[in-house]
């Protein structure tokens, strides 16, 4: 399937995990609606792991939990469709998906019908128990082209974890988003090595195949299956700006049904989305120091990103020059920007960006480039 920018949308599993049935799924799909998400732009409903029996049927094709999908998936979809919403659906590359149910290894002609025939638009790949005697590469392909003919358009989001160089192949398999990190879990400690393990994997992403940083922790506040500890307010800002810095697909993971008016301020902003959203996907490149990161990335119409996080626990100065940017002394320009948090307007001062930074603070900055005053 063909993207232009990084899917947005809910996923089931960072809150719900195996806890997931039909009514949870259109709660939340009923959700993303009456809360303005959906008009802000998540329109993907995707179910994780955990959703079928753990038999396949006599024709050998993977059959939904009936306990927890009475009406099966075809219903589903259609009602998810009903909404104005897609629906996504999980599995797996090797024997078995992560939680134990089957997958589609050597089975990946079958499964791709099968997920056209319900109605999926987004099929997540997963990369649990890969025997060794294969290769990613080979069960990444065989997936991607029975999806490319399955007659149904489905977005192809593998999810093996950045492992066995996924990087070096993921563009031959026809994936249009690839996991480039390990899981994540709702803590400071993870999202801050989630942003770092992205630095080396700038190149790899962008339109074609979006760089995944994995769902968002946005508003668990340490509940739900991988809530471990929660984060501050100011850290979970740090972790949408920087996903949208980085033109990461951005999937909810929280309990949408009992969203608080912080998170959902946050999901909105839409300053950031339209950064994570913008249809050059120019590649994210960063300057500054190592605990005082600056992302920066061109824009379709112009503009400059440009973010400053501040990785570490003290206070620190982020600095930026204006010719670090590509706006030299002799091009007589300067900087308007726009403040994502405020929308205040502020101007460098003798080419130079200073922002000062809380510890886990950060700030991103729409700019347009004007006359020199
Ligand atoms: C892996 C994936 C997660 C989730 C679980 C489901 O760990 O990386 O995102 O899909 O499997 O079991």
């Amino acid at each position: 399937m063909k993207i232009n920018k990084p899917p947005m949308g809910w996923n089931s599993w960072n809150t719900f995990a195996e806890n997931i049935d039909e009514k949870l799924i259109l709660d939340s799909a009923n959700a993303l609606i009456d809360t303005g998400l959906a008009a802000a732009g998540y329109n993907y409903v995707v179910i994780d792991d955990c959703w079928a029996l753990k038999e396949r049927d006599k024709n050998g094709k993977l059959v939904a939990d009936p306990k927890k999908f009475p009406h099966g998936m075809k219903a589903l979809a259609d009602k998810i469709h009903e909404k104005g919403l897609k629906f996504g659906m999980y599995s797996c590359s090797g024997r078995m998906t992560c939680a134990g149910y089957p997958s589609s290894m050597d089975r990946e002609w079958t499964d791709a019908q099968t997920f056209a025939d319900w109605g999926v638009d987004y099929l997540k790949y997963d990369y649990c128990f890969k025997p060794n005697t294969r290769r990613g590469e080979d069960l990444y392909r065989a997936m991607g082209l029975a999806l490319a003919n399955c007659g149904r358009d489905i977005l192809f989001s593998a999810c093996s974890w950045g492992a066995d160089k996924t990087h070096e192949w993921i563009r031959t398999t026809g994936a249009d988003i690839w996991r480039s990190t390990g899981d994540i879990f709702d803590n400071w400690n993870s999202v801050k090595s989630l942003i770092e393990q992205q630095f080396d994997r700038l190149a790899f992403g962008g339109k074609g195949c979006f760089n995944d940083m994995d769902m968002l922790i946005t508003g668990m506040r340490g509940a739900g299956h991988v809530g471990l500890g929660g984060c501050t307010d100011t850290e979970y800002r740090l972790h949408f700006a920087a996903w949208c810095m980085l033109q990461s697909p951005l999937m909810i993971g929280c309990d949408i049904r009992n969203i608080d008016p912080f998170t959902l301020s946050l999901l909105k902003n839409p300053v950031l989305i339209g950064i994570d959203q913008d249809e050059k996907c120019a590649q994210t490149y960063r300057i500054g120091s190592e605990t005082t990161p600056i992302l920066v990335r061109a824009l379709e119409n112009g503009d400059i990103a440009i973010g400053f996080f501040n990785l570490s626990d003290q206070s620190q100065r982020g600095t930026c020059m204006l010719d670090e940017l590509g706006i030299g002394i002799h091009s007589h320009k300067t900087l308007e920007l726009t403040d994502c948090w405020t929308n205040e307007k502020v101007y460098p001062s003798n080419g130079v960006i200073f922002k000062n930074l809380d510890a886990h603070d950060c700030v991103v900055y729409r700019a347009k480039i004007i006359e020199e005053r």
